[in-house]
């Protein structure tokens, strides 16, 4: 059998990347270009901002991805690209830039749902992982537990109504002087806090049991420091964040759990940026361990985006047959 090449491009936030990947599963190369400390300066990321550094950067990251392959172009068989959700101008920059290279090196373009490719992060270091499993993907924009059914099919049981999982990292991160992105550093500060030091709600919605609500818990975390700088007590802030990140990961742990078993499924994948989350990831694992599941799990540089696993993504796409047309666009608000 012939090995498929994929030469792929993902911009659709603040990071420009590029990988080659071989047969779905083997990473040849892995080139990440990330913008953060230049959005660190304004405390989030600039979508104007973004674009630009894009289109400065994405042809030696390209460029980068092919040489360190050691493969050309010429070896290609596609080339994916992230066509969204994300930015609108961070997600032009990659497509028109895969359809230039597709149409000057006369080879099939393959648009990716940067979802998918978030979830397709998990076929990189497992090679007996394959659909179907349940998957929980929470990055800074997307919170989702599906079903992934098949490669590229997912069903979607839950949602947040509200802020990202990410996102409240990040805001809770914001107001207690940590910079962004915020997740990491609260990770980092919150192993040495206690995890029940204060008593955060566990968000419930009405109606379907596997949505997620976390404004409500971001607007506690808040009150709560507002409280004691109106009573002049000191924050311990490592106590609070080890706090807001225990009510956060218990929700995202019992709604995947909980799914799971009530739809039989004993294997769990997790995805995107707050995946790399240590206290996600270990009770995840934990509760999957307690229950007979299977718990699956990306490397860190894996979780946050990159153009690996959007490679992953566009190989099951291509040979399932997909191609996209030259006139492929940026989608800002692609649904899964
Ligand atoms: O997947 P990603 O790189 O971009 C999106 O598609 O959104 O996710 C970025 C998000 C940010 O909100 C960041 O704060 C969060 O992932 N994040 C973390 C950690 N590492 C990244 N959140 C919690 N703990 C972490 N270790
Ligand atoms: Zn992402």
């Amino acid at each position: 059998e012939e090995d498929v090449y994929i030469l792929a491009i993902e911009s659709s936030c603040d990071e420009t990347a590029a990988a080659v990947v071989k047969n779905g599963r083997e990473i040849l190369s892995n080139v990440i270009s990330s913008q953060i400390d230049l959005h660190t300066l304004y405390g989030g990321v600039v979508p104007e901002i973004a674009s630009r550094k894009h289109i400065e950067k994405i042809n030696q990251v390209i460029e980068s991805a092919l040489l360190e392959s050691g493969l050309t172009l010429e070896n290609m068989d596609a080339i994916g690209v992230t066509y969204g959700p994300g930015l609108v101008g961070a997600l032009l920059v990659g497509v028109a830039e895969a359809k230039a290279m597709a149409y000057a090196a006369n080879k099939p373009l393959v648009g990716v749902h940067h979802i998918e490719g978030h979830v397709s992060a998990n076929f990189i270091e497992h090679p007996d992982l394959e659909p179907p499993f349940m998957c929980l993907i929470v990055s800074g924009g997307h919170t989702h537990l599906v079903i992934v059914r098949d490669y590229g099919e997912f069903e979607i049981l839950g949602r947040t109504r509200d802020d990202a999982a990410g996102e409240a990292f990040d805001k809770v991160a914001r107001a207690v002087g940590l910079g962004y992105p915020g997740g990491p550093k609260v990770d980092k500060a919150a192993k040495e806090g206690n995890p029940q030091a204060i008593k955060f709600p566990r968000a419930k919605v009405d109606g379907n049991r596997y949505d997620f609500s976390f404004s409500g818990l971001k607007s506690a975390v808040l009150n709560h420091i507002n409280h004691a700088n109106m009573m002049g007590e000191e924050i311990n802030v490592p106590d609070l964040l080890a706090s807001f990140q225990n009510a956060v990961v218990d929700v995202l742990v019992s709604h995947t759990v909980d799914a799971a078993k009530e739809y039989g499924f004993k294997k769990v994948a997790i995805a995107g940026g707050v995946a790399s989350n240590s206290a996600l990831r270990k009770g995840m694992k934990e509760a999957c361990e307690k229950n007979g599941i299977t718990f699956y799990y990306p490397s860190p540089i894996y979780c946050t985006d990159n153009a690996a696993m959007i490679g992953t993504a566009a190989y099951y796409e291509f040979i399932n047959g997909a191609r996209a047309d030259w006139d492929l666009n940026a989608v800002p608000n692609l649904k899964l």
